[in-house]
């Protein structure tokens, strides 16, 4: 029992009204305390961005360039990152369960490279991500695709199941090889995640108009790095982002195929939370670069 409280003098600040914070993300206040909570794990409360590092390529082309041994090439990149995009499988195998980081976890996969890729499945039960304390799970959502409905079906049962635990999805726009990748596309795909109770949504970004991209899409937009692109070419793609309303990046190989990717994922937080230039960004990259290359010589 504690003890008696017999203080006679309270201080109830009767002057001060009760904070009532609207949440920092946008369409996302009305969700409940735990899938805040994990979003704000995700998206910095302090900066409203995030930097994911994406290395879930494996799950249908094996090991990617980059990512042949995850335990070599993306442990010195984790502590860098805000969230982790993996897959179960990394998760449990090769990620520390003291990492501080927010993971990520896809959740849809079945067809590899060799098959028609929009023929995905729930891949992950949500109690099974509940038991990785993840912070959100991604599905792939084939807009246009051949097996388009069932993908959207495979992302709106998670939204359902997520909604249970307090778990966010994350709708990822997946674009077939004979889609047009442009803003018209973009608009189509990412309302319809979000339409359908995607809580974020992750997309390409198009040089384009992308601003009515992230306009008409109820919920925070990140984007996918995409293919190898040289490094200021990259952190100007993040930037423009950025300053057209996307509120992060989900990046993989700029990151991991980059010459020096713990100096590249720097730069890219400079760019996404500090609002640095891209080409403050790439001198800032070159320099760490340079001093990695010195430290290794000595
Ligand atoms: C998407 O299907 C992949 O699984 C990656 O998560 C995504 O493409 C982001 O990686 P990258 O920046 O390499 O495109």
């Amino acid at each position: 029992m504690p003890e008696v409280d017999i203080q006679k003098e309270k201080e109830f600040f009767l002057d001060i009204p009760q904070k009532n914070e609207t949440f920092f993300l946008k369409g996302s206040n009305n969700h409940d305390w735990g899938f805040k909570n994990r979003l704000a794990r995700i998206f910095n409360p302090v900066s409203g961005k995030t930097v994911m590092l994406a290395f879930d390529h494996g799950y249908f082309q094996g090991p990617t360039t980059g990512l042949e041994r995850i335990d070599v090439t993306i442990e010195p990149l984790v502590p860098h990152a805000d969230a982790l995009m993996l897959t179960r499988g990394i998760l449990r195998s090769l990620i520390s369960p003291a990492v501080k980081n927010s993971v990520v976890m896809r959740a849809s996969g079945g067809p590899s490279i060799l098959k028609e890729l929009s023929n995905e499945q729930i891949a992950v039960d949500m109690e099974d991500a509940v038991r990785m304390n993840v912070s959100a799970v991604a599905v792939q959502v084939f807009i246009g695709g051949e097996f388009e409905s069932q993908s959207v079906l495979n992302m709106t049962k998670l939204v359902d199941a997520g909604n249970r635990y307090g778990i966010p999805v994350l709708g990822v726009t997946a674009v077939g090889k004979d889609l047009v990748r442009d803003a018209k596309y973009m608009r189509l795909a990412t309302r319809i995640c979000a339409e359908l109770g995607a809580a974020f949504v992750k997309t390409y970004y198009v040089e384009k108009e992308f601003e009515t991209v992230t306009a008409s899409c109820p919920v925070p937009v990140v984007i996918a790095g995409g293919k190898k692109l040289p490094e200021l070419d990259a952190l100007k793609m993040a930037r423009n982002a950025i300053d057209q309303g996307a509120l992060g990046v989900d990046m993989g190989r700029n990151i991991f195929q980059s010459e020096s990717p713990v100096s590249m994922i720097h730069a890219v937080r400079k760019v996404v939370h500090e609002n640095m230039s891209p080409q403050h960004a790439h001198e800032f990259y070159l320099d760490l670069m340079n001093e990695e290359k010195k430290r290794k010589q000595r």
